[in-house]
């Protein structure tokens, strides 16, 4: 079973996205096991600090060496890792070729920076991974630790169903998706296309393929461009 070990100042912050939906349910049909660590009881400052000024002057706080080195030490002497992240908006952007390869390791950590950032030192002994989730900044690891935990996670095997299987998502061919519909086939005199309910399967395929390649040179000309030089 895959283990995913996370490092937080604000373990509050990853409550709800583990613990429901399809992360939820493979944590409790143990197809995954996920681990939220609370930063602040590694610190070994009474009142749990884990920031400081930087050095240099600047605004905002760093979050500090001792934590975090003591919190992947005492995790790394239980198992060995093969991975640890740590999410940052100064890093390669994630896509999904990545995270098909990191659903495949067994532990991995996690690690959310908070506030102006982390120390160097962190970043330079202990993070082998570092991964942006978008040219944006939010304030914090934890809502990118998210997103890289629900997508590696809906890829293990067993927590999806065939109907939902992840062969058929966005992007693992290159591709976005066609568009799709659900009953009523009429709604408000709203139909839907025709060859959807024709029930010929190769029709409906080519249909799908034909507006997946639509759709994303309308809204993704990168993606296209990369999916027609592939060929
Ligand atoms: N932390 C703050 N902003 C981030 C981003 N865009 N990606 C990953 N981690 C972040």
């Amino acid at each position: 079973m895959m283990r995913i070990d996370i490092i937080s100042a604000v373990p509050e912050l990853l409550k709800g996205p583990l613990d429901h939906s399809i992360v939820g349910r493979a944590r409790k049909s143990r197809k995954v096991e996920i681990v939220v660590h609370d930063l602040r009881t590694y610190s070994t400052d009474k009142h749990g600090k884990v920031d400081d000024y930087p050095f240099g002057g600047g605004a905002g706080l760093v979050m500090t060496t001792q934590p975090v080195f003591d919190c992947i030490g005492s995790l790394r002497q239980e198992r060995e890792y093969q991975a640890v992240i740590f999410p940052t908006p100064d890093a390669p952007i994630l896509d999904q070729p990545t995270v098909n390869k990191l659903s495949l390791h067994e532990n991995i950590i996690i690690l959310c920076g908070h506030y102006k950032g982390i120390d160097q030192r962190i970043r330079d002994e202990l993070v082998t991974l570092e991964i942006s989730i978008g040219d944006y900044v939010l304030s914090g690891g934890e809502l990118p630790a998210m997103i890289l935990v629900d997508s590696m996670v809906r890829l293990l095997p067993g927590v999806l169903g065939d109907a939902e299987s992840a062969l058929d998502d966005s992007f693992q061919d290159g591709l976005l998706s066609a568009p799709v519909y659900t009953r009523p086939a009429s709604f408000r005199g709203l139909g839907v296309p025709e060859i959807l309910t024709s029930g010929n399967h190769e029709r409906i395929r080519l249909w799908r393929e034909e507006k997946a390649l639509e759709r994303t040179r309308e809204v993704r000309p990168d993606l296209y461009r990369n999916f027609i030089n592939k060929k």
